[in-house]
């Protein structure tokens, strides 16, 4: 078996500034070369265990701690933040407050720079990396104008070039469209396949990073872990719709078509999924059974957006030319990847932006 990297042993954390423990006895051996996705309703304590392992606990946020957490054998209130950072690399759920360098380039060199790493290791090693995670051609790009995916590349870029054993990733999806989360996914399972490295990943669309397969899955709940295994044993439990937590939908059809799962179906995974004929039987049958809803409101509009033309200052248009009505009553949900206009439209239509047409 591979060596222990973090291992927590009874180990109850409280913030400085609440009155009830945020950790509860949490015991957990993650070893080396292991894929782990933690999950839990909000505010069951995900990131405070990843401070924990990434050393904001206690560096950064004070409180009170009994038990152990360890890194690699070592007490991590007995490192220093910086050593832990040369240990555990962690990528943020919100990118723009990890950035440091102005350009992409920069970004990823900053680590080396503090080293003073000699300027043409540092290009050769920036390269390198830049090239894992597929976004060499930016490099002298400014940071800011990149797309969520494209930052998100850039922060993993960041440290990855330190050479870290364990990769933290709380919510990495969270500001990704599908498309590009699966992206994110695919990036994250190819850098584990290459370096082997350990790979945490917080994360509530589990349907989505399980679209790239992971050893086990820890459940938390209020402070605790209520339970851990093997994804095909977890995702045949009851435990997520005890835990409020969302099962992938092909597995919530199956429930509705009162089909039992078992692990040995492979419900982790949508395409090694393993139905019978009579099951295959019983989901056509629910599915023709279930009524669809088609509302066509006659209500009066009480939005009309007719031929509207917005840009930002100096930029080309964010907004085209756009037209639609919505009706009293109507419940309506607008979508579109990254960098489409969603929140651009949102802002014209709530008048914190002013549109220049229509
Ligand atoms: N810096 C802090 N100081 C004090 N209390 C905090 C701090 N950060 C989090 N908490 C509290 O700890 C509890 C767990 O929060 P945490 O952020 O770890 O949850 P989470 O599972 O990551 O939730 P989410 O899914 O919403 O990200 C919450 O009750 C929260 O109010
Ligand atoms: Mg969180």
């Amino acid at each position: 078996m591979n060596e222990t990297v973090i291992a927590f042993n009874s180990f109850t954390f409280k913030y400085r500034s609440q009155k009830e423990p945020t950790l509860i006895d949490i015991n957990l051996d993650i070893r080396a070369g292991e894929k782990i996705v933690i999950v839990g309703p909000s505010g069951s304590g995900k990131s405070t265990l990843a401070h924990c392992i990434n050393g904001l606990v206690p560096f950064a946020y004070r409180g009170e701690s009994s038990g152990t957490c360890q890194i690699k054998g070592q007490e991590t209130k007995e490192l220093d933040i910086f050593q832990i950072s040369q240990k555990v690399g962690t990528v943020l759920q919100d990118l723009d407050g990890q950035f440091i360098g102005l350009s992409v380039g920069e970004d990823i060199a900053f680590v080396l720079e503090n080293d003073v790493v000699a300027q043409d290791e540092m290009k050769e090693r920036v390269a390198q990396v830049a090239k894992m995670v597929n976004i060499e051609e930016y490099l002298t790009d400014s940071i800011h104008q990149l797309s969520g995916g494209q930052k998100q590349r850039v922060s993993l870029g960041g440290v990855l070039v330190n050479d870290v054993a364990v990769l933290l990733f709380d919510e990495p999806l969270a500001n990704l469209d599908p498309a590009t989360g699966k992206h994110a996914i695919e990036l994250i399972d190819q850098l584990h396949r290459q370096t082997n490295k350990t790979i945490v990943i917080i994360e509530h669309r589990l349907e989505d990073v399980l679209y790239r397969d992971v050893d086990r899955i820890i459940v938390m709940e209020e402070g605790r872990i209520v339970t851990e295994g093997a994804p095909g044993d977890i995702l045949a439990s009851p435990i997520l719709s005890q835990t409020h937590l969302r099962e992938p939908l092909y597995l919530k059809a199956l429930e509705y078509a009162q089909i039992p799962l078992t692990p040995a179906m492979h419900p982790e995974n949508i395409e090694r999924l393993q139905l019978t004929n009579k099951n295959m039987e019983q989901l056509r049958n629910w599915y023709h059974q279930v009524e669809r809803k088609t509302t066509e409101t006659q209500e009066e509009a009480v939005l009309k957006v007719e031929n509207l033309s917005f840009h930002y200052s100096n930029q080309p248009n964010t907004l085209n030319d756009v037209s639609f009505t919505l009706h009293k009553g109507e419940m309506v949900s607008i979508v579109g990847k990254n960098g489409a206009g969603k929140s651009t439209l949102a802002k014209v239509i709530c008048g914190f932006e002013r549109h220049q047409k229509g």
